[in-house]
């Protein structure tokens, strides 16, 4: 019967009456009545209901459409692919930035950022990804989640400076990453070798995120630097507005063995 009350069929008027609207219910020969106004609100139910279902989804692939990987294969990152034998570091590891990961999935408004800190191959961007994965799996109301690794993003907007037509420009990079509800931020410190034009990549990421982090408050980082070697590549005042609420949430890798190995 869906939708018969948009088209122009004839239809008979039944003796019955709708309970709800009080007016005759209508039928095709051999087909059940129905009530014309109880189709019209069915049908502007499920167009609502469509046009809520898209903008979920389009909240929920920002992940996916927006953000900058090194492999592709990092968005399979998550707390259930991620090992962690009893009485390991990584069991404690694992529970910590799930809790994390729950603060940030249950309160849009709870503002602090967290830092996770190691050496190489311990699991940084694998548990950054799964906290990422899960917040924008499970957020009752869709949050709009973005990884972005830094040397990708200095290369993107490196790149955009000889084609016209680049999304990755400066401005937007500023933009998207102030705008959204849960930022990754991947791998800082790793773009100290890299030049960009008369900038060391570090005084320019650092340019950058001074802008994002005037207004972005929700900002998990990942770096191989210690704190203090933190407070020396980049401004204090960088520095500290990145581990601004982060007292619970700074995590020290140490203690956990490269998996690359
Ligand atoms: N406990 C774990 N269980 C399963 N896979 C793991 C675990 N820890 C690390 N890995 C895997 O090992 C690889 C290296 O981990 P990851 O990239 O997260 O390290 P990292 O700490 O970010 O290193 P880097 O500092 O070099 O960026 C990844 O493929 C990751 O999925
Ligand atoms: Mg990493
Ligand atoms: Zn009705």
């Amino acid at each position: 019967m869906k939708g018969l009350a948009n088209l122009k069929i004839k239809t008979l008027k039944s003796t019955e009456t709708c309970p709800i609207h009080h007016i005759p219910l209508e039928y095709l020969k051999g087909m059940k009545p129905f009530c014309v106004e109880c189709q019209r609100e069915e049908t502007e139910r499920e167009k609502k209901q469509q046009v809520e279902d898209f903008k979920i989804e389009s909240v929920r692939s920002v992940l996916t459409k927006l953000s900058l990987v090194d492999d592709a294969s990092e968005y399979n990152h998550t707390f259930k692919n991620f090992d962690a034998p009893e009485g390991t570091r990584e069991v404690q590891i694992k529970k910590q930035t799930r809790m994390i990961a729950y603060r940030y999935l249950k309160d849009r408004d709870d503002e602090f950022n967290t830092i996770m800190y190691g050496t190489p191959g311990q699991g940084k961007t694998h548990l950054a990804m799964a906290m990422l994965n899960a917040v924008n799996d499970n957020a009752k109301q869709p949050q709009k989640c973005l990884f972005v690794n830094t040397v990708s993003l200095i290369q993107a907007i490196k790149d955009s400076w000889d084609d016209p037509t680049a999304r990755w420009t400066e401005k937007y990079a500023i933009k998207l990453l102030k705008g959204v509800d849960l930022l990754v931020l991947d791998d800082l410190g790793s773009e100290s070798a890299m030049n960009v034009g008369d900038k060391t990549a570090s005084q320019f990421v650092q340019d950058i995120l001074y802008k994002v982090t005037n207004r972005q408050h929700r900002i998990i980082t990942t770096t191989n630097l210690t704190l203090d070697q933190l407070q020396r590549v980049y401004n204090a005042k960088l520095v500290s507005r990145l581990r601004a609420g982060s007292r619970n949430s700074a995590i020290d890798f140490t203690g956990i063995t490269d998996k690359r190995y």
